[in-house]
């Protein structure tokens, strides 16, 4: 041949440069780690669908989240679970709630984490479903924003930096920003589930927070996974309604979604949910053997912040902070 031809293999020749030529590197500030905080139990639970992860007492989420930022993780997110649960999900905005407590307590043990706090109500309600139902077992929009905006106000007071609403309301982001800032907190932002999928991914989740519905499902304000366009309108929306970081839930098989939001909306922080079942088929398929949980983990990761994804909530985040501490 007598002319220059391009081999892309001169790139991949060694590990050197193919670090150095590297598109996307996966940083500890990435991730988010979920944490559990459970009324009324001493100790922790292991949660069976999630191997590695706990219902914890308040005094153990103190300590995990301790753990969390000394390996350099910046933020949580957090989960309640009450002992008491109603119709409206009252335990989800009481200022003496499971919830409020432990945002208060780890905010004051661990100023410099970022504390997010899952706004929603399914953890709190007795049928399981994020809002207030009709005598049908319809949720309620309207009435349900007006406890989101409670929810919203509790949290802030007790210290959350960001509120997470995750209960696919129209109109949550417009609500609960109103909130915020009619009691001055101008400076609580919103990270919303803008584009939450009804999706079958969070059956190990519902264990973990006790959270399954207890009748029907949530096809009716979660979107369906056949559309993807809609993923534009509800960001749009949210953005307009004043959201700071948009949301793609789950993330892995929804990575086309992902890539596509942050390329519609380039200027958003974009957040990606690696959902329980996701984390879950790798702890098993590790577990039988079959695959090997560390670089099938740092592979999906990479994906998702490759697809487009700034911030990526992840059961994995205190494992990967280990890995990232030697070679990925
Ligand atoms: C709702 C909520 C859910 C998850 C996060 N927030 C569950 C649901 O919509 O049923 C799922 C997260 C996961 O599967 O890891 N509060």
């Amino acid at each position: 041949m007598n002319f220059p031809i391009t081999r892309p293999r001169r790139l991949r020749s060694s590990r050197a440069i193919r670090d150095m030529v590297a598109e996307t590197q996966l940083s500890i500030s990435d991730f988010v780690y979920p944490i559990f905080v459970k009324e009324g139990i001493d100790g922790k639970i292991p949660i069976e669908s999630m191997p590695g992860i706990y219902q914890m007492s308040l005094e153990d989420a103190k300590r995990e989240a301790k753990e969390v930022e000394s390996l350099g993780i910046k933020a949580v997110i957090l989960f309640g679970i009450p002992q008491k649960k109603d119709e409206l999900g009252s335990e989800a905005y009481s200022e003496s709630g499971i919830i409020a407590r432990a945002i208060h307590e780890i905010k004051s043990t661990v100023p410099e984490l970022v504390v997010i706090a899952d706004a929603c109500l399914c953890e709190y309600t007795s049928h399981g479903h994020c809002g207030i139902l009709d005598k049908n077992g319809n949720v309620l929009n309207d009435p349900t924003l007006e406890l989101l905006k409670k929810e919203a106000y509790v949290y802030a007071r007790m210290g959350a930096d960001i509120i997470a609403p995750s209960g696919m309301m129209d109109g949550m982001v417009r609500a609960i920003r109103s909130a915020l800032d009619e009691s001055g907190f101008y400076n609580t932002g919103i990270m919303s589930y803008s584009v939450k999928y009804s999706s079958n991914f969070y059956g190990p989740f519902r264990d973990a927070a006790e959270s399954a519905p207890a009748f029907g499902d949530r096809k009716s304000y979660q979107m369906d996974f056949r559309n993807v366009r809609e993923a534009i309108k509800e960001s749009k929306l949210d953005i307009e309604e004043g959201a700071d970081y948009l949301m793609v839930k789950p993330a892995l098989a929804y990575l086309d979604v992902i890539s596509l939001i942050k390329r519609e909306f380039p200027y958003m922080p974009l957040a990606a949910y690696n959902v329980s079942g996701e984390y879950s088929m790798v702890k098993a398929a590790a577990k039988s053997g079959w695959i090997d949980e560390k670089s099938v983990a740092v592979e999906i990761l990479t994906s998702i912040k490759r697809a487009g994804a700034d911030i990526i909530i992840t059961y994995f985040a205190k494992d990967m902070a280990k890995w990232l501490g030697g070679a990925v």
